[in-house]
Parts: structure tokens; C-alpha cells; sequence
């Protein structure tokens, strides 16, 4: 591995392509290879056993390409798998938890804290145990709402109902005084506006897209691993399912969606 090798990001299907741009605006010179495992989307709803056993297939997939660098885009899988990942791996690996759970903690005085999620990712108190470990003191409120992956996917990004069903689910969170409100799912920093709206001025989102991107050119940098500037092949985006769909979302997320994407069928965990 050298510092040209790409970044290797993966995701459950199309919402990591908002950490993928990210990453594309944070390190612009870097190479990224993207995998969207879309025939198998969503892992949200899945035991952490399946997750593991999809991201295991996901990250051999990409170790194909011999990435500096593998970033679990997908907060499901950072929240359920990571660990798993990191023993078999060899590569520097990062989720999207902890980027987000520091940005959380400087975000909040009164350690008053936010998180919203997928159904799995709530369950697995995977951002509880991040915050906790960083300010013993934290006062962590979670909720899944699993209602915003599938209005993110159908483009419907604000309106009437999008507003009733962020009010429903933030409700809880608000009356708790939360001061940060960490959005724990690649789909919702395209939620944004709404939820700022709904979440008031008082409380400051945390988007772990941004915050992954950043703590990605952190590590990179201070293994002097940064690609230098020139000659960056465009992005490789990768589907298990058709390419159509994953278009069509993905342009909702990244409407200039540079590179080419490929359909790949990936196999079994061999990684044990
Ligand atoms: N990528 C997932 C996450 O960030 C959301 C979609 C899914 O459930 O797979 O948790």
C-alpha cells in the first residue's frame, strides 16, 4: 500500500454516498472505490449476525483493489460489525461512530445528547457506549427512525409529512433539552434542513458524513499518507444490485455523481 492506493468506502446500498462525498470534498486527490451492497439494503433491520456476515463480504470485495484505507460508511454496520472487521482485517479500518460521537461531545456542555438511527443501530447502543467512553458524565437519549430511509429513498427530502414524521420521532429527543443531536444513519445529513428546523437553534446536528470525512484526512495525514495532488483516477462506484436504482438515489444525495458504477456480485465470508 502507498499513498496513491484508494480509499475504500462501503456502505449497504446508496446512503454512503453521503460520506463518500464528503470524503471526495475533504480529500479531493484521494482515489475512492465506493461498494453499495444495494441487493441486500437495508441492514438496519437485520440481526448483528447477518450485518457482520454482509460487511465481512463487502470488505473482502474491496481489499481486491489494496485500499490504504476501508471506511464502514454505513452506521448499521459500524455499530454492529466493526470489531469483527477490525480482527480480520489488516488494513486501518474507521466507521462512522466515532468521528460522530467526538463531534457530539465538543458540541454539548451539558453532555446533553442526541441519537437517531436505524432500528439495529439504536439496539445496539453502540453510540451510547462511544459517548460514555469519551465523557463519563453524557446524557444519551436514542431513538431509530426508521421511517426516513425509505422517504430519503423515494426523493421525498421535505415537505408536510417529511416535517409530521420528524416532529414524531425528535419529540422525545427535544423534550429531554438534547444539545446535540447526532445523525447515526448515511441517509439523514440529506434530511438535514428538515431536521434543523424541527430540532430548533439550539441544538447542533451532527453529521457523521462530514465528521468521518475529516477524520479520515486526519489519519491519513498523520500516517503521511496523503495521495499527492495530480493524476487522481475518478471514483469506482460498485452495486450488488441494478445500477438504475442506485443512480437515481444517488444523484438525490450527490447530484453530480462523477465516475462509473458497475453491478458486482459478491460472495461469501471467507475471511475466517
Ligand atoms: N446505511 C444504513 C445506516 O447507516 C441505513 C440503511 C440500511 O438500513 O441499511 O445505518
Amino acid at each position: 500500500m502507498t499513498a496513491t492506493s484508494p480509499i475504500a468506502i462501503f456502505d449497504s446500498g446508496v446512503g454512503g454516498l453521503t460520506v463518500a462525498r464528503a470524503v471526495n470534498r475533504v480529500l479531493p486527490d484521494e482515489e475512492i472505490i465506493y461498494l453499495g451492497d444495494t441487493a441486500r439494503v437495508p441492514y438496519g433491520t437485520k440481526s448483528p449476525a447477518t450485518v457482520e456476515r454482509f460487511a465481512s463480504e463487502c470488505v473482502e470485495f474491496l481489499l481486491h483493489f489494496r485500499p490504504k484505507f476501508v471506511l464502514v460508511a454505513c452506521n448499521t454496520a459500524s455499530a454492529t460489525a466493526l470489531e469483527a472487521l477490525e480482527e480480520i482485517v489488516d488494513v486501518p479500518l474507521e466507521g462512522v461512530l466515532a468521528p460522530g460521537a467526538r463531534a457530539a461531545v465538543e458540541a454539548s456542555a451539558g453532555r446533553r445528547i442526541g441519537v437517531i438511527g436505524t432500528r439495529a443501530t439504536v439496539a445496539s447502543g453502540a453510540y451510547e457506549r462511544a459517548l460514555t467512553s469519551l465523557a463519563a458524565d453524557v446524557d444519551v437519549v436514542s431513538r431509530a427512525c426508521p421511517l426516513f430511509v425509505p422517504l430519503v429513498e423515494e426523493g421525498r427530502t421535505s415537505g408536510p409529512v417529511v416535517t409530521a414524521i420528524a416532529q414524531e420521532y425528535l419529540a422525545p429527543l427535544l423534550e429531554h433539552g438534547v444539545e446535540a443531536l447526532i445523525l447515526g444513519c448515511t441517509h439523514y445529513p440529506v434530511l438535514k434542513p428538515v431536521l434543523a428546523e424541527v430540532a430548533g437553534v439550539g441544538v447542533t446536528l451532527v453529521d457523521s458524513a462530514e465528521t468521518t470525512a475529516r477524520a479520515a484526512h486526519e489519519a491519513l495525514a498523520a500516517r503521511g499518507e496523503l495521495r499527492p495532488p495530480g493524476d487522481t483516477p475518478p471514483p469506482r462506484f460498485f452495486v450488488t444490485d441494478v445500477i438504475d436504482e442506485f443512480e437515481r438515489v444517488g444523484r438525490i444525495i450527490w447530484p453530480e455523481l462523477p465516475g462509473q458504477i458497475e453491478r458486482v456480485e459478491i460472495g461469501r465470508a471467507s475471511l475466517r
